[in-house]
């Protein structure tokens, strides 16, 4: 299936910490010929810095206009995959940016994917991360445009979302 020509606008993926984000956008990117992008990396490699010494050194608040910034610098960027830092939908206009996937998974799995992980300051406590996760549930939804359900790995969650892009673009 080849899906490049028409589809100019980017597929953003947004979703909780864990959702996998990154490794179903980059193997996404991979499969379609998109350039993938992570914002969080991208802030990264632009401040030399974590994420957590971000917020460490200068706040969430911040980090924050670090991600405004980063979606006003990607206004025109065509064919690309991007992963989104968990917290990016909430404050901004994220379809600016192309066509929003919810990545969905349970908590119970998202727990299990994070709770060994490092540069991941909002994460104290699981019944913290809990709270955070049901606050935020509803926002992904109404900030997306498809929901994919990725309880069944990452390569059925990459199929997923093929079709719902060839579904789009049927004469690709
Ligand atoms: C955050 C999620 C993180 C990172 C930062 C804040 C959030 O990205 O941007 O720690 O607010 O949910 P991941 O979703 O890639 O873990």
């Amino acid at each position: 299936m080849d899906i490049k020509s028409p589809c100019n606008k980017n597929i953003v993926l947004i979703g909780f910490m864990g959702s996998g984000k990154s490794s179903i956008g980059s193997r996404l990117a991979k499969s379609i010929g998109y350039t993938f992008i992570d914002s969080d990396l991208f802030i990264i490699q632009q401040k030399k810095i974590t994420i957590s010494q971000i917020f460490q050194h200068y706040g969430e608040k911040y980090f924050r206009e670090l991600e405004s910034d980063f979606i006003l610098q990607h206004q025109n960027i065509k064919q690309a995959v991007i992963a989104t830092g968990g917290g990016m939908p909430l404050f901004n206009d994220i379809r600016s940016l192309g066509y929003v996937f919810f990545l969905k998974a349970t908590f119970e799995t998202i727990y299990n994917r994070i709770h060994s992980s490092q540069d991941r300051p909002l994460f104290k406590d699981k019944m913290a991360l809990y709270q955070l996760f049901l606050k935020r549930q509803n926002i992904y939804k109404e900030k997306s445009d498809f929901i994919i359900d990725t309880q069944k790995g990452i390569q059925n969650s990459v199929e997923q979302i093929r079709k719902k892009i060839k579904n789009l673009f049927p004469d690709t």
